[in-house]
């Protein structure tokens, strides 16, 4: 049948392919609480003006609400044919309700609707997706508590540089997400305004009460410019942004569990509930969700990329273009909830294997800056030390051995200005007590960055 919300000015149906083509009911489905919420504060609205009587208000909301339970009930078949989630939902309420139901769209467009669910709709999403976040970092802290005192090596080049504490490392990716966090919720100030009232592009002839609308729906104001409200996107992008970044944060971090995991490290073990095995090689076990998640990251930051694509030549106002963001900003969602909470699942369960830890960090000369230092308190100007130092670690090279397994004797011959309190500098241990500065690797420093840390958290 000729589509009945604009039929009056047709003379044949949509035809069938396109009708398919240009539906997006499959996927915005998803908004019909948005879109139910938007309908009801809009009829209150309408209500409050005087444009429907206290019973039509009444019935639009019975209806609507019946409609809700009707859906998380599995019981209403989408039509195609209704185009989307909008048209599907006034047609139902017309079915049930009469009459009463074609007045709904009194004053409002299927531009600033769908504006405004997707507003309410990542609204939401971004309290989930930061509550995933605080959680993530709760764990990580918690971990870092475990590990304060935990000596690994820290590298730069991804060769061995200075030993650092695992503790510190966590508390690298604590920080790394402290500033996603307030990434999104800085972008949420500018979500979370409404629309609604913009009508197609220019406002509406009826007098419409925006205030109220944003209020009804929590919104903390109404947008200033409908030509604007009906046609940016841009609070999606921020968002996809956001996401990017915190996917590229979370991938870098299943590259070092990756690594760490690997026989090669053997660092940390992971729980065997987050890995597989493999169906061919018995002795194998993958880091998988480390590996899903790094994947995700391109598929993420791809969508970050379809979006700003989608928005770079559109005129003002509304343009059908627009329907296309809905899929990569739910896909962009999903799966970031997915990561995060796959994250904050695992963290608890990540065991350090502090021996292979303190063995690799022994083994990369990670001491050397800590003699070249020591030489210089000693006077000796530091480009000298560093000479000084690399001939040890040559030396160290050739005989296999750490700075710290030397003799007073054999460190002599780099430097007679080498004494037997060398070896409190040399020690792992020695080596990261001393940086001990607000943050500094030094346990007592992780241990104050950690109460900070927590400090932050329970002020969310
Ligand atoms: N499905 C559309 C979208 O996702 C809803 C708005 C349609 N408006 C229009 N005039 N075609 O953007």
């Amino acid at each position: 049948h000729a589509n009945q919300q604009w039929g009056g000015r047709f003379s044949e149906p949509t035809d069938q392919f396109v009708a398919k083509f240009t539906a997006s009911i499959d996927f915005d489905k998803r908004l019909y609480r948005q879109d139910i919420s938007g309908s009801l504060a809009h009829a209150a609205m309408l209500n409050k003006v005087g444009i429907l009587t206290d019973q039509e208000l009444s019935d639009i909301q019975q209806g609507l609400q019946d409609i809700q339970t009707a859906i998380e009930a599995g019981e209403i078949e989408w039509s195609v044919a209704l185009e989307d989630i909008h048209m599907n939902i006034e047609a139902r309420l017309t079915d049930r309700i009469g009459i009463t139901g074609k007045k709904l769209h009194t004053g409002r467009s299927r531009n600033d609707q769908i504006a405004t669910d997707i507003r309410l709709y990542l609204r939401d999403e971004i309290d989930v997706i930061c509550q995933e976040i605080t959680r993530l970092q709760q764990n990580l802290a918690n971990l870092a508590e475990q590990e304060t005192e935990t000596i690994m090596p820290g590298f730069t080049h991804l060769q061995t540089a200075q030993p650092v504490t695992f503790g510190h490392h966590l508390m690298a990716w604590f920080e790394m997400l402290s500033r996603d966090y307030e990434r999104l919720q800085d972008c949420r100030k500018r979500v979370n305004i409404s629309p609604l009232g913009a009508a197609a592009l220019a406002g509406t002839t009826y007098p419409i009460d925006r205030e109220f609308t944003a209020q009804q729906l929590g919104f903390s104001k109404p947008s200033e410019n409908s030509l604007d409200s009906v046609s940016d996107r841009d609070f999606a992008i921020e968002f996809c942004s956001a996401a990017s970044l915190i996917m590229t944060h979370l991938s870098r971090i299943s590259e070092e569990l990756i690594l760490w995991t690997s026989a090669q490290f053997n660092f940390i073990e992971l729980p065997d509930r987050f890995c597989t095995g493999s169906s061919i090689m018995p002795q194998k076990k993958n880091p998988d969700v480390p590996e899903l998640v790094r994947g995700k990251t391109g598929r993420i930051t791809g969508h970050l990329i379809s979006l700003l694509t989608l928005m770079k030549s559109q005129p003002l106002a509304y343009n059908k273009d627009n329907q296309e963001d809905k899929e990569p900003l739910f896909d962009t969602v999903d799966n970031l909830k997915g990561c995060l909470r796959a994250y904050a699942d695992m963290v608890p369960a990540i065991k350090a294997n502090k021996e292979s830890m303190y063995e690799a960090a022994k083994r990369g000369f990670s001491t050397a800056t800590d003699l070249a230092d020591y030489l210089v308190k000693k006077q000796m100007p530091f480009r000298d030390a560093h000479e000084v130092v690399g001939k040890a670690v040559a030396y160290g090279i050739a005989q296999n051995k750490d700075l710290s397994e030397m003799s007073l004797e054999e460190l002599q011959q780099f430097s007679n200005t080498i004494e037997q309190d060398v070896f409190d500098v040399l020690t792992l241990e020695g080596s990261v007590n001393v940086r001990n500065h607000i943050g500094g690797t030094a346990p007592a420093q992780v241990k104050a960055a950690i109460e900070r840390a927590r400090e932050l958290l329970a002020s969310r």
